[in-house]
């Protein structure tokens, strides 16, 4: 495969993630009641994401003539099972800050591997884009793990609590 063949396929792979994180985010969102902080700054994370998902074709649409959904359905069906799954969890609300968690880590290294591979092709308008979008992911982890804390913190009052929701 050439650089641009690969080039490609990974920002092929981000778009697909950023479908995933939406859906992610949205169900998290959806369901949140009793933790307003951690609600809004999903919510803010979901317009962000909508726009990384507009920049991110921007890209493919430069690079790519044909068009391919496969990817983009096999995301959205891996974030539905994994939303899912955190339901069923009584502690949802901490599980989920973890994973989003682990989830904007997994989305910083691909932008860093993205930037790299942008600078190798001299894809500028690429490099540009990835740092942009990743900036967004590292202050969206930021928060979250500043937070988890508080999260935690709230969660286990709540649940000692008779008669007060704590689950989300
Ligand atoms: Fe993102």
């Amino acid at each position: 495969m050439t650089y641009e063949e690969h080039y490609l396929d990974w920002v092929r792979d981000a778009y697909a993630m950023e479908k995933q994180a939406e859906s992610i985010l949205e169900k998290m969102a959806g369901r949140l009641e009793h933790y307003p902080d951690l609600k809004a700054r999903i919510q803010q994370h979901i317009a962000e994401t909508q726009q990384q998902q507009n920049m991110v074709q921007s890209v493919i649409d430069r690079y790519d003539t044909s068009s391919s959904v496969v990817k983009d359905t096999l995301g959205k069906l891996a974030a539905q099972g994994q939303a899912i799954a955190g339901m069923m969890a009584e502690d949802e609300v901490v599980k989920g800050a973890m994973s989003g968690y682990v989830f904007e880590q997994l989305e910083i290294a691909s932008y860093t591997s993205l930037i790299a591979a942008a600078e190798l092709i001299g894809d500028e308008e690429g490099a540009r884009i990835f740092t942009a979008i990743r900036e967004q992911e590292v202050a969206m982890a930021e928060w979250l793990i500043t937070h988890l804390p508080a999260v935690t913190e709230q969660f286990l009052v709540r649940s000692a609590a008779p008669g007060v929701e704590a689950k989300k």
